[in-house]
């Protein structure tokens, strides 16, 4: 295998979910720029239009398909006009997320079902959707986006944290099932991002200085910095590691 095309994408068909902004976008675009065609997918139609429109700028293929992963039907249809399209599905990053903070005893049900079926229920669906035609393939590689507060608590998120804690694990028992159709099921857990699912916590001064002496770099990560992982585990580099988690977050969970 030549250097040159370790890390390379090319040829390769991706689907970014919650491709519409943050870290999302920032892998969909990265995706595109190591040689992958990329399908970018979440609810706001104008939004994974202007992801999509990105990447055609710089001179890559992408397409637009809206979609809400927490219906089953959505998640079919896409990978449909996926395979009518292109013929073949090769990467799927399981990114769409959802992390409202809250008060145990003030979560209702809907929430805290809305929050387990966006962030592991949908990357099953997902999972399960793509699946059959990697296995046809002969390979594949799938990356769940779980968090650092998939391995530490926090407070305020019982729903996020079991939601990401699950996300692990699903990578595990997909990649012990999977590994004999030669396809890589691996995540990666970010720590803490400049994006809009952090706004609010970034706004408030004491969680601020918080994180500002928590984590080691002392500032938040850039959503771009989280794309070489991400091309990394999509890439043939990574191709003998699977059930894998690895931690992104400037050292915010080593002590
Ligand atoms: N930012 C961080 O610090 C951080 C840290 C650890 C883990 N993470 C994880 O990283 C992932 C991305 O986070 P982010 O910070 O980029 O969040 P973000 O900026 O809020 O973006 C979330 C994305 O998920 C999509 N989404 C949410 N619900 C969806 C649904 N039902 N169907 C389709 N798409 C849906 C959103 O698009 P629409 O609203 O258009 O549907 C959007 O594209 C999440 O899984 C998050 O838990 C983030």
């Amino acid at each position: 295998m030549s250097k040159q095309f370790f890390f390379g994408l090319s040829e390769k068909i991706a689907i970014v979910t919650g491709g519409s902004k943050g870290l999302g976008r920032a892998m969909a675009v990265g995706l595109a720029d190591a040689g992958a065609t990329v399908v970018v997918i979440s609810r706001t139609k104008s939004l994974i239009e202007d992801t999509a429109n990105e990447i055609i700028d710089r001179g890559h293929c992408a397409l637009a398909i809206p979609a809400d992963v927490k219906k089953p039907e959505d998640i079919e249809n896409a990978v449909k006009i996926i395979l009518e399209k292109f013929g073949r599905v090769d990467v799927l990053i399981n990114n769409a997320g959802i992390a409202p903070m809250n008060r145990t005893t003030d979560i209702s049900i809907k929430e805290w079902d809305d929050v387990l079926d966006t962030n592991v229920k949908s990357y099953f669906l997902s999972a399960k959707a793509v699946g059959p035609h990697m296995i046809r393939q002969g390979e594949g590689k799938i990356i769940n986006i779980s968090s650092a507060l998939g391995k530490m608590a926090s407070n305020m998120a019982v729903h996020y944290c079991t939601s990401k804690a699950g996300v692990i694990q699903m990578t595990r028992a997909l990649a012990l099932e999977w590994a004999r159709f030669n396809i890589n099921v691996n995540c990666i857990a970010p720590g803490f991002f400049n994006t809009d699912m952090t706004a609010m916590q970034q706004q408030d001064e004491a969680h601020s200085r918080f994180l500002q002496a928590k984590i080691p770099f002392k500032r938040l990560g850039q959503p771009e910095e989280i794309v070489g992982t991400a091309i990394f585990l999509a890439s043939s580099a990574s191709r003998y590691i699977t059930g894998e988690t690895i931690v992104v977050d400037g050292g915010y969970s080593i002590w």
